[in-house]
């Protein structure tokens, strides 16, 4: 018997996480930033089971908007995410394993978690896909 064909399709959306944001850092200039501390929060909570593939940018120019961050997957919308906090990043797998389960990436504000009903900042098709919602 042949062996099933290997697809090299992503099984976890890509979650990428702004580590320089800093509206919200209190103290000095050399206080953790939010954004970098959103970023170790949710490794932390990725690391058992992951739910994303955590990758960590510099800046998504939404910097007026707080602790941002993008979230993709092949054949779904990538939305960028905005409003976030350290203390929010259970949450924010939580929505990514349903942004995961949607055919198109679409999760409705009142199916993801509380905290994050206001979160979405825009959205945009994947580099050359065309996305029917
Ligand atoms: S520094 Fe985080 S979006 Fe600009």
């Amino acid at each position: 018997m042949a062996d099933p064909i290997q697809l090299d399709v992503p099984v976890l959306p890509d979650l990428y996480v702004c580590t320089t944001c800093r509206v919200g850092a209190e103290g000095s200039l050399d206080a953790p930033r939010p954004g970098a501390l959103l970023h170790e929060a949710l490794q932390a909570a990725n690391q058992a089971s992951p739910s994303v593939r955590l990758l960590g940018v510099e800046c998504l120019a939404q910097c007026p908007v707080g602790c941002s961050a993008a979230i993709a997957m092949p054949g779904k919308w990538t939305y960028l995410l905005g409003h976030l906090l350290p203390e929010l990043a259970e949450d924010l797998l939580a929505y990514a394993r349903l942004y995961a389960a949607a055919r198109t990436g679409t999760v409705m504000p009142s199916r993801r978690p509380e905290t994050l009903r206001d979160m979405i900042q825009g959205r945009t098709p994947g580099f050359g896909q065309s996305i029917a919602s």
